[in-house]
């Protein structure tokens, strides 16, 4: 069981691209298991459009595929009932009225899920506009990447602005749908302990990383084109960014939440120093392909790798740096946020006692999602005071596995809420806008850094140079490392 369920009444999701990668290996799932749980109905309807020559039984096949490697549980008859499919090429004028007519005028809500290549966006959702399909029940999802820098964003929103009403656009960060990222948001905002010392009189430092093992996994040509600063930071590490800085919203709606986000981004310090953007992109061996190898592309200068400087100019944070870190083929899969605060102001303990190390609250998002806060005490046993580093360390699958509950998945969360129209996990277009404003000039940077990305071994920490961007201000990046219990 997942908690407490409401069910959705049924609705209609058409899913361009429902033969692809994401359907099979997301979306899918993330319904099915929704329909376990008693959220999905039974008259729901699930239209996948696709290029591929097969009828409503082939796509049940495809279907039934895609649940048995992703999916658990046995009640897959009823869900693939839920299924059909309509073939289209959806640039093309056909199969458009077929749609149309599949979906009737019954006044449910509508979700058109553009789980296409994002230069389909528009002739997508310009097409369903002209085929009749929009109507005041419908919910456009957008995936990323939502342009690949400030002008495109703006122009890809602006067309979609002509075509639907702002309330209508779901632009999916699918790490807000992480049950760990949203319960950032629960961690500062249900807890009187933190918000006393969140600010940059206590917390000397922040620290975001987003490590992969991965390399880029058969996504070279996309991957060439984009790199790690627009394909992870511009959305999921800024997003994490300003769920860690943004101030207690008024209420938890969705646009008081985005309000505060959107502060947090118009207050990032435009980037200036060249030293404070550092690519990197993975070497080869062991049987692994080098990064070059991999997007297939000898002349590449996108990066696998990128570690950030970067300030929030407000009042809060004035003065704290935080350090954004992500890559692939690093040494572990680990994602998470640490808070460093400062130093105590004074020990009254002897030298021979050891240092104190600063307090530390370090937000794992996975995997082996917890909380570890890192206190220094003393060392138990005879032999005098003698200070000692430990953590204190919630690892939230034991208490949730003791109450029976688990973690969905992120796709489960935020489809079911496009459903309910609920847009507080989705990127609203100034958001997405400000981000890139902010990212276009730490692209710019890059591109401007003479030479290639700096080389990485594959399963390291990445490439040396990162260090120099904490070192510098005499700090250290934390490990990457996995935990014992999650050993990929
Ligand atoms: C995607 C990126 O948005 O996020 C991928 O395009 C990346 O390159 C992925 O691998 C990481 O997501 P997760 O949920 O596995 O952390």
């Amino acid at each position: 069981m997942v908690g407490r369920v409401i069910p959705v009444e049924p609705f209609d999701l058409v899913v361009f691209g429902g033969t692809g990668d994401l359907a099979q290996r997301k979306l899918l799932p993330a319904l099915y298991h929704r329909m376990c749980a008693g959220q999905i109905l039974p008259g729901t309807r699930i239209i996948a459009i696709g290029r591929r020559d097969i009828d409503v039984d082939g796509y049940r096949a495809l279907a039934a595929g895609a649940l048995q490697e992703f999916a658990s549980e046995d009640r897959k008859g009823d869900f693939l009932a839920m299924l059909d499919y309509v073939k289209m090429d959806v640039t093309g004028g056909e199969g458009w009225p077929t749609l149309a007519s599949r979906l009737g005028d019954d006044g449910r809500v509508r979700a058109f899920y553009l789980s296409v290549a994002p230069h389909l966006f528009v002739p997508v959702s310009e097409r369903l506009v002209a085929a009749g399909c929009r109507t005041p029940g419908t919910r456009l999802v957008v995936e990323k990447p939502q342009g690949s820098d400030f002008v495109s964003a703006e122009t890809l929103n602006r067309t979609l602005a002509s075509l639907f009403g702002e309330r209508q656009v779901y632009r999916i960060d699918h790490y807000l749908g992480k049950e760990t990222v949203q319960n950032l948001m629960a961690l500062r905002f249900a807890n009187a302990l933190f918000e006393p010392i969140w600010n940059a009189r206590h917390v000397d430092h922040v620290q975001i990383t987003v490590a992969e093992r991965i390399g880029v996994e058969g996504r070279g040509a996309y991957y060439d084109q984009t790199g790690a600063l627009r394909d992870m930071v511009q959305n999921h590490l800024l997003q994490l960014l300003c769920l860690i800085a943004m101030e207690p919203p008024a209420t938890f709606n969705a646009d008081a939440v985005r309000d505060e986000k959107l502060k947090v981004l118009l207050s990032l310090a435009p980037l200036e120093n060249p030293a404070d953007v550092v690519c990197g992109r993975y070497l080869g061996g062991d049987g692994m392909g080098s990064y070059l190898e991999d997007v297939g592309n000898p002349e590449s200068r996108s990066e696998s790798f990128v570690a950030l400087r970067a300030e929030i100019a407000n009042w809060r944070w004035n003065g704290t740096p935080f350090y954004l870190r992500t890559g692939k083929r690093l040494r572990a899969r680990m994602s998470e946020i640490a808070v460093v605060f400062k130093d105590a102001p004074h020990s009254i303990f002897p030298p021979a006692a050891g240092a104190m190390a600063p307090n530390v609250l370090a937000i794992r998002l996975q995997p082996d999602e917890g909380i570890t806060l890192g206190l220094t005490i003393k060392e138990p046993g005879p032999g005098g005071m003698r200070l000692i580093g430990t953590p204190l360390d919630m690892t939230f699958a034991d208490t949730l596995e003791r109450q029976g509950l688990t973690m969905p998945d992120a796709y489960e969360r935020l489809v079911l809420d496009v459903i309910r129209g609920d847009q507080t996990l989705f990127m609203r277009r100034d958001e997405v806008e400000a981000a890139w404003r902010w990212i276009d000039r730490a692209v710019a940077i890059a591109g401007n850094t003479p030479g290639p990305p700096h080389a990485y071994e594959s399963l390291s920490a990445g490439p040396e140079e990162a260090l120099m961007l904490v070192h510098r201000d005499g700090r250290r990046w934390r490990p990457i490392m996995a935990r014992a219990s999650d050993e990929q």
